[in-house]
């Protein structure tokens, strides 16, 4: 394998659609404007074999790769030699629901899909494959969005569809400070779901139609009616934060916070990713 390969991608956050994508329910994620992820391949780079840096995280790199690795010679594939180094920078943070792992995953999978072979239409489920490494099963939605580039609508094993706008009103993200794993929050919704169903499915019907709102005012927004477009975005923002807090997704300091932003001012403030902490979300008059 001897190419020199580099690519960026960026971060993701979710507007709406949380969890209840898991059962089938439309989710909205958007690209982060600002973090990203860049992997570089030098086939120079090293002195024989994979060099991974910085140093920080290079194990969990070679763990991926060598699950990919075994993975393909398991189907009787041959896998490359891989010699040269391998530089990864990002400035998503880890476990914080942007998307760091998701990143990694589309990025790898990209840098791996020549030598591998892997088709166009292939990439999307490889990718995926790599992402349940960190999360378990997930629903795709953030492999779908760094991989799409723009602001999409998802729904699970129906893919992504992306929402064509170009405008988008001011959104402005704040670090909780807090972390949580995305396996252990779909298990605390999972724990609900089995001590109140009847709960548990009001909420994922609350938060496919907070979707909805936030889809419907993108779009109105997007088209120039900016004003009954913020009120759509508020009101999906605002039931699908609810839905958070109705899971017992929001930790105290995550609520504080988002108290502060909505006394400045802020129109609508959620959670976005899992919960359970990570970044809350801010909607603005611009
Ligand atoms: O990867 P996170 O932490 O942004 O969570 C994504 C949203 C979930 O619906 C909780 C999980 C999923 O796979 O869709």
């Amino acid at each position: 394998m001897s190419s020199r390969f580099q690519i960026q991608v960026p971060a993701k956050w979710i507007l709406a659609g949380e969890h209840a994508v898991l059962r089938g329910a439309t989710a909205v994620a958007l690209p982060h404007p600002e973090m990203q992820l860049e992997i570089r391949f030098d086939p120079q780079g090293s002195c024989g074999g994979l060099k991974v840096s910085p140093q920080e995280g290079s194990q969990e790199i070679l763990d991926l790769i060598s699950a990919i690795r075994d993975r393909w010679e398991s189907e009787d594939r041959v896998f490359p030699k891989l010699e040269g180094h391998l530089e990864v920078k990002s400035s998503i943070p880890i476990g914080a629901g942007l998307g760091s792992s998701a990143a990694l995953c589309v990025a790898i999978s990209r840098w791996l899909s020549e030598p591998l072979g892997i088709s166009k239409k292939d990439l999307f489920e490889f990718a995926i494959q790599l992402e349940h490494r960190f999360h378990g099963r997930s629903s795709g939605l953030d492999i779908a969005v760094i991989s799409a580039r723009e602001p999409i609508s998802f729904v699970a094993n129906r893919g992504a569809r992306p929402l064509g706008i170009r405008k988008i009103p001011r959104f402005t993200f704040h670090d909780t400070e807090l972390r949580a794993r995305t396996s252990e929050c779909v298990i605390r919704v999972e724990k609900l779901r089995e001590e109140d169903p009847a709960l548990a499915m009001r909420l994922d019907e609350a938060m496919s139609a907070a979707s909805r709102f936030a889809l419907e005012g993108l779009v109105l927004y997007d088209s120039g009616s900016q004003t009954q477009g913020l009120e759509q975005v508020k009101r999906g923002m605002m039931q699908a934060q609810e839905c958070f807090r109705s899971w017992q997704l929001v930790p105290g300091a995550a609520h504080r916070m988002e108290r502060k932003l909505l006394a400045e001012g802020a129109l609508a403030v959620k959670l976005t990713g899992a919960g359970g902490g990570g970044f809350l979300v801010a909607l603005w008059v611009d």
